[in-house]
């Protein structure tokens, strides 16, 4: 899957990874990318900067009207939509006392707004026959993330419902791959860094624990793996491991992961 004459749309482009995909899109030679982004003003910009192939807009991407309209938008200016990016993502609270509304949002952000897209996008595809779904899911997504219930449990169901549409449709030309980087250096990952107890702990624990990459670098690892129409896109190598040992013996891992969890408690 080359990127070359695709019509891209990209979720959460306005800054960090998303930004960093529309770039390359376009570099790649895509004929139109839509950033589509709760801060419009930010995917306005980014689309400015990208010139003619590209469109910005305000959208949230939970939102069924407003992905259909960036959708819609990407039709208009270029034709149906080759590839999504459901990139948009939200690393917001802690464990099982966070409110209610706030696991919404998370759930709602990091999970729903795939299925939305899909819901939009997968009857079109299967006409035509072809179709690409990029999931920007995390390294959380298959381990956990200290620190964040919500984020754990709303990533590890984003890549449960792309490797859900990889099963389902993926004979039927519809592709799908699954971005599950751990930490790459933009504002979401810097989010925790003024606050305190476990919006820090979240973020300086992805910090420690490999390298923190350029959203460039994992645009890169992108490129690379849609070329070579792979599921699993791991930036960082090192998470395939982790996850070998997470589902080879789950009582030692967990073991392992309280380990850690009792080192970031003492400080
Ligand atoms: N940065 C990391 O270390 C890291 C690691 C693993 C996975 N991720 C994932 O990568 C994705 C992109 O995050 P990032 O690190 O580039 O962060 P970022 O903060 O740079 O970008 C996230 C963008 O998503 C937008 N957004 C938030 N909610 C939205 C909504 N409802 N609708 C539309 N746009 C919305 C924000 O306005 C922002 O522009 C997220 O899904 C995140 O969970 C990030």
């Amino acid at each position: 899957m080359e990127l070359e004459g695709r019509v891209v749309v990209v979720t959460g482009g306005a800054s960090g990874i998303g930004r960093a995909l529309a770039t390359r899109a376009v570099a790649e030679g895509a004929r139109g990318v839509v950033v589509a982004d709760l801060d419009g003003v930010g995917a306005e910009g980014v689309a400015r900067e990208l010139g003619d192939r590209a469109r910005g807009l305000w959208c949230d991407a939970a939102s069924e009207d407003d992905v259909a309209r960036a959708i819609a938008v990407a039709e208009e200016a270029f034709g149906p939509v080759d590839v999504f990016c459901a990139n948009a993502g939200v690393a917001i609270g802690q464990d099982e006392q966070t409110p209610d509304d706030v696991w919404d949002l998370a759930l709602a952000v990091n999970v729903r707004s795939h299925v939305i897209a899909a819901r939009l996008l997968v009857p079109g595809w299967l006409e035509r026959g072809s179709g690409w779904f990029l999931s920007t899911a995390s390294a959380a997504g298959l381990l956990t993330q200290i620190g964040s219930a919500p984020y754990a449990v709303s990533k590890h169901a984003a890549v449960a419902f792309a490797e859900w549409l990889s099963v389902t449709y993926g004979d039927r030309g519809i592709g799908v791959s699954c971005l599950c980087p751990m930490g790459v250096d933009t504002p979401l990952l810097h989010g925790g860094d003024d606050a305190e107890g476990i919006a820090s702990t979240a973020s300086s624990v992805v910090k420690a624990a490999g390298d923190v990459l350029s959203p460039d670098a994992v645009a890169e690892v992108v490129v690379q793996a849609l070329r070579e129409e792979r599921f699993l896109i791991l930036p960082h190598p090192e998470v395939a491991d982790f996850e070998r040992h997470r589902t080879a013996d789950r009582d030692r891992w967990l073991a392992g992961m309280r380990r850690l969890q009792r080192r970031v408690d003492g400080g």
